[in-house]
């Protein structure tokens, strides 16, 4: 049988709390001005003490379950990008599958900076094309603000924290991911990096004194990179489908710096109205960037059932890529699934004491089977 990966379902999550260039003017030598012509953006959302990568996540994959009109229970895979996970390990889609119940899926995390979104739909496109999968979830998360130096002004202005959900779906019907690209260029690994925290530089008093925990960013090169890779990636992915430029309804970029999506557009001979940009409201949130823009342009009726996107973004690695899909919009279904939303606060409550309940049955064995004296 043949299987098309389709985008049935979206959602995203932005803390309340807002930093505007104001704010940050505050506290590093800069203002509103400089920020806005250099980069576009005006204000960014912070996560706030309690939020997190898998709080932001889980909430975005709830929102993106409900508009497919499925239930957290028939999720086979639970992928999730982000350069700021919860933890080294445990993954945080471990995490947040916890935290939505969805019982029988897989999770793992995806590490490819802020192309790792459009990776993540294509290898799940694939997993569902070749029949291994039928539903599942791929959210972008970040609170990278909790990995910013912020007495560095040439980072702190850039970054803000949000996360953004995506439900793929089989179905025999033509359309969905149709092609995608994905490239890297790990010779370019330190002109955006975190240094210490990992195998080779393991946190140490020097490590922590010496702020190599923060973003690193040699900002000029990342933005010649990304000016030069935008257009090209967005090229060949149309080419790989056997379309044309003009066979594209609208370019989703990786919301990075305003004047990277302007060169791209003018690179690509594309009008700008073609694009769709929310950097101003959000800053650069990563691999959250994309189905930030994406779910924003759904849901204000500009990117319409049938329409043909690119997605395309860059990232730490280097990497870059890009992924053409036709928009689908939710599955018809039977029946619709409306519980466990209806019951929102209540299938909450019940996930919590479902993670407890599985702990205190953990906690127990341990204390009748696991002694080993
Ligand atoms: N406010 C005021 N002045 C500033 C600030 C600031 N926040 N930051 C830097 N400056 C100063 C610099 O000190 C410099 O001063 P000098 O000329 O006296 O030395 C001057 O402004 C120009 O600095 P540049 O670094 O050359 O500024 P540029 O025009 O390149 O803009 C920026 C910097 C916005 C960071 C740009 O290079 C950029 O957007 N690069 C791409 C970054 C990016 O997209 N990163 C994300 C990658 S995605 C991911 O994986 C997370």
């Amino acid at each position: 049988m043949n299987y098309f990966a389709h985008i049935t379902g979206w959602g995203t999550s932005v803390p309340a709390n807002i930093m505007t260039n104001a704010d940050l003017a505050k506290i590093v030598e800069t203002n509103d001005e400089w920020i806005r012509s250099r980069t576009g953006i005006a204000q960014r959302h912070i996560a706030e003490e309690g939020q997190s990568s898998a709080s932001l996540g889980a909430e975005a994959a709830l929102k993106a379950l409900k508009v497919a009109n499925i239930s957290p229970h028939d999720v086979d895979l639970i992928v999730v990008s982000t350069s700021s996970p919860e933890h080294l390990f445990p993954s945080t889609a471990s995490l947040i599958q916890d935290r939505i119940g969805a019982t029988r899926a897989g999770a793992f995390d995806l590490s490819a900076a802020c192309t790792g979104f459009i990776i993540a739909v294509n290898i799940v496109a694939q997993s569902i094309r070749s029949g291994a999968i039928h539903t599942a979830l791929v959210i972008g998360t970040e609170t990278l603000s909790r990995l910013v130096d912020w007495e560095d002004r040439s980072t702190c202005i850039l970054f803000g924290d949000g996360a953004g959900a995506f439900v793929l779906q089989a179905s025999q019907e033509p359309g969905g991911v149709l092609s995608a690209v994905m490239r890297s260029d790990g010779s370019g690994g330190d002109l955006l990096t975190v240094p210490a925290g990992g195998s080779k530089l393991p946190t140490s008093y020097q490590t922590v004194k010496d702020k190599q925990h923060f973003i690193q960013m040699n900002g000029r090169e990342v933005f010649r990179f990304a000016t030069r890779v935008m257009a090209q990636a967005t090229e060949d992915v149309v080419k790989k489908a056997n379309f044309t430029l003009d066979d594209v309804d609208w370019v989703v970029p990786h919301q990075a710096n305003q004047r990277i999506i302007e060169t791209a557009a003018k690179r690509l001979k594309l009008p700008l109205e073609r694009f769709v940009i929310n950097l101003e409201r959000y800053g650069n949130t990563s691999t959250a960037s994309i189905p930030l823009a994406a779910v924003e342009a759904i849901t204000d009726g500009r990117i319409q059932p049938g329409d043909r996107i690119v997605f395309v973004g860059f990232g730490a690695g280097l990497t870059w890529g890009a992924l053409l899909a036709q928009w689908t919009g939710p599955l018809p279904v039977e029946k619709p699934k409306m519980w466990p939303y209806r019951l929102h606060g209540l299938y909450r409550l019940y996930v919590k004491l479902r993670s407890w309940g599985l702990r205190i049955v953990r906690l127990i064995e341990g204390v009748v089977w696991g002694r080993q004296d």
